[in-house]
This record gives structure tokens, C-alpha cells and sequence, in this order.
């Protein structure tokens, strides 16, 4: 799945111009991996907005829930935004609609595949414990 959602409201979201680096933890295991993002790859994949935490995290092989292909429509891809989140776009009413129904929603919880940083800040983002595939993916 993936590409857009008609149903939902656009993004605003003021794309990196820049490298970053992302920083993705495990949230049961505390597990890090810092990716440097390139924003003349965006998109890095088909889920979730281009330049999106979803999209850079498919993009290096951590492997976050997005049960809808990343178009607004669930809360699998629920992560904590623990740092940078004021470099990010702002949620949407719909994001917020969705993340209420997410467990464990924190002041920085996000929908990862609808967050997009600007790239002027580090981000570091943990992935909830109930979101475990980090732990499989390829080093
Ligand atoms: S993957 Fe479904 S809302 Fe993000």
C-alpha cells in the first residue's frame, strides 16, 4: 500500500534543505542507530509522506509499524519525537484523531509516516516497546 490519503488533510511541512541525522532508539531495548538523512533522496521509499521519520526509517532498514501504508489511516507508526520535535511539521487534525486512538501517547508522541523535520535540528525518535521489529532489522 501507500501513496496518499484524499480524505485527510494536507501536510505543511517545510523540507530539509540540508543533511541531518536522525537517531531511532528501541524502546524495550534501548537499542540506537543514527541515520544521516539526504534530502536530495526523498523519497527514500513509497510509505509515508517523502521525508517523513516513517519514510527515512524504511529507507535505512528499521522496520516501523504502518499497518496503512502510511497514509493517516491507523496509529501503528506511533513513535515518541524525544528531540528536534520543534523542527518537525505540525500535526494535522487528523494525525491527532489517529493518535488517540494509539497507546502510550505522550506530549511527543507523532504519526512517524505524517512528521516531517526541516532538518535544522538532530532528531531522536523512540520507537515504543510495542513496536518491536527494530530489533530484527539488518545492521
Ligand atoms: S502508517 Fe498508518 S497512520 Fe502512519
Amino acid at each position: 500500500m501507500g501513496g496518499s490519503n484524499p480524505y485527510i488533510d494536507d501536510v505543511q511541512a517545510e523540507l530539509p534543505t540540508e543533511k541531518y541525522t536522525v537517531t531511532y532508539v528501541a524502546g524495550d531495548t534501548g537499542e540506537e542507530r543514527t541515520v544521516e538523512v539526504d534530502p536530495a533522496k526523498f523519497p527514500y521509499g513509497h510509505d509515508g509522506l517523502p521525508g517523513s521519520i516513517l519514510d527515512i526509517a524504511l529507507g535505512a532498514g528499521i522496520d516501523i509499524d504502518h499497518a496503512c501504508g502510511g497514509v493517516c489511516a491507523c496509529s501503528t507508526c506511533h513513535v515518541h519525537v524525544e528531540a528536534g520535535l520543534e523542527s518537525c511539521s505540525e500535526s494535522t487534525e487528523d494525525e491527532e484523531d489517529m493518535l488517540d486512538l494509539a497507546p502510550g501517547l505522550t506530549g511527543q508522541s507523532r504519526l512517524s509516516c505524517q512528521c516531517i523535520p526541516n532538518g535544522k535540528v538532530p532528531v531522536r525518535v523512540v520507537i515504543p516497546e510495542w513496536n518491536r521489529n527494530l530489533a530484527s532489522e539488518e545492521h
